[in-house]
């Protein structure tokens, strides 16, 4: 920024430079010329015209004051009879060469030449009288002189844009350094905690600008990335916790597997069995995972009824029940029918589990106020009221049938997962005439 605004600077102070010595070059030209002008307008008035050339020519000299960087002479008979009153800065009459060509001259010549005062600028203008030069008027212009003043102008203009230039760098690199240093305070404290790792360290917020905006902002990340590390810690902790149990199983069982062939045929049933849970605890945790990324989600028609109806044709393989269908909704959603298969599997898989053989185990679909409600009940022993929120977290198993190896407590977390992936929830409750009723509920957007 100061580099540009400097160029632009050098440039206008360049610009000026030779403008200047241009308008010099031609100033000193006219005044050349208008010189002899004045001379022969002088030689024209009433005053002079009486007087002999000669004199004519003196009274000029007393009449016509030379400007600075100037002197008038005259020659008469190629010799300098008279010259200006003021003391020149050099004296061109003396130089014999030069004398002599502007005393040969006939007609106004105009030429350059150099002396110690550096180079000059002059005109001879001839008075002719009869024919013959009766005298010579000389013009210098110190041309040196005149151009020495300019540089000196130029410089005095070059060494204020510099001054001005250096000022307002100095003014605005403070008061960048004002305005960056709320700034450079969060960076620096961003840095400090991503050193420390230390995620529950949060930055001071004053004020209500920009800058703290976005350490307001910054603040909020930084919640969010603590839960999200929190959450995951957990996450991995309770897996390999789940994982560490059928582990030890199996390896229990090799350990004091004996040579004999019944024995050997029953550890292996146990072993095989142990591992098949695991499998579904890594495919449970797996699906869990993938809930939290994009793309959870395939999206697409679905048929409610017949999302119902082939759920609780899929259901009667798990076991004798009073199977039923409650009510279906005609209508069709945008959702994903795999994952609420998956979801209401789940739901069927508990409540099955729940009952017995004798008990009913029912599905139904409804929309009521833009809502798709899907539900599966039973007539089980149901969820005490303690417990329906925390068995929707993960590898929690209600008090009922601790001992049993089957779940491990993620199902209705995957529940959980997918309903909230559809942007709406799913509520344990009491069925009519007892047992549970699940229920997942999320918005109704109609299929295209
Ligand atoms: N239909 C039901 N009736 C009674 N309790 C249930 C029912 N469904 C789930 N639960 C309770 O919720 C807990 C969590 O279920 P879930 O997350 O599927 O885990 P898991 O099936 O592995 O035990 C179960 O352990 C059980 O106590
Ligand atoms: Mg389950």
């Amino acid at each position: 920024m100061l580099a540009v605004v400097g160029l632009a600077l050098s440039v206008s102070v360049f610009a000026t430079w030779t403008i200047l010595l241009d308008r010099m070059n031609d100033r000193v030209g006219a005044e050349l010329v208008n010189e002899a002008e004045k001379l022969r307008q002088y030689a024209g008035s009433p005053a002079a015209s009486a007087a002999a050339p000669e004199d004519l020519l003196k009274n000029y000299l007393q009449v016509n004051v030379p400007d600075r960087n100037e002197t008038f002479f005259v020659i008469v008979d190629g010799r300098v009879r008279w010259r200006s009153f003021a003391d020149p800065p050099a004296r061109l009459d003396e130089d014999d060469a030069l004398v002599a060509r502007m005393a040969a001259a006939t007609a106004p010549v105009q030429d350059w030449a150099e002396s110690a005062a550096g180079t000059v600028r002059w005109a001879a203008v001839p008075v002719l009288s009869e024919g013959r030069t009766a005298g010579t008027l000389a013009i210098v212009v110190f041309h040196d002189r005149e151009r020495r003043a300019v540089v000196d102008a130029v410089g005095v203009l070059g060494l204020t844009a510099l001054a001005a230039l250096a000022l307002a760098g100095g003014v605005g690199w403070f008061v960048a350094g004002r305005v960056l240093a709320p700034v450079r305070m969060v960076r620096l404290t961003a840095e400090r905690i991503s050193d420390s790792s230390d995620l529950s360290r949060r930055l001071t917020v004053t004020g209500d600008d920009d800058v703290s905006a976005l350490a307001e902002t910054f603040n909020h990340m930084l919640d969010r990335l603590e839960r999200a590390f929190a959450v995951q810690r957990e996450f991995l902790d309770d897996a390999g916790h789940e994982l560490r149990t059928p582990i030890t199983v199996v390896r229990g069982h090799l350990e004091l597997m004996g040579d004999d062939p019944a024995d050997r045929a029953e550890t292996l049933a146990l072993v095989t069995d142990e591992l098949d849970r695991m499998n579904r605890i890594v495919d449970d945790l797996l699906t869990l995972a993938k809930s939290e990324q994009p793309g959870f989600l395939a999206l697409g028609e679905v048929e409610l009824a017949d999302l119902t109806v082939s759920v609780v044709a899929k259901a009667r393989a798990l076991g004798e029940r009073r199977w039923r269908v409650d009510e279906v909704a005609e209508e069709r959603v945008l959702a994903d029918r795999q994952r609420l298969t998956q979801a209401l599997m789940q739901l069927v898989a508990n409540a099955v589990r729940h009952t017995g053989p004798d008990d009913l185990v029912a599905v139904g679909s409804a929309v009521r106020d833009g809502a798709v409600e899907l539900w599966v009940r039973d007539s089980g022993p149901g969820v005490p009221p303690a417990d329906r929120e925390r068995i929707f977290e993960r590898f929690v198993r209600g008090a009922g049938r601790t001992g049993s190896h089957d779940g491990a407590g993620l199902g209705l977390a995957i529940v959980r997962s997918i309903a909230e992936a559809h942007g709406g929830t799913v509520r344990a409750g009491d069925a009519d005439g007892g047992g549970a009723r699940f229920s997942i509920v999320f918005p109704c957007e109609e299929a295209p």
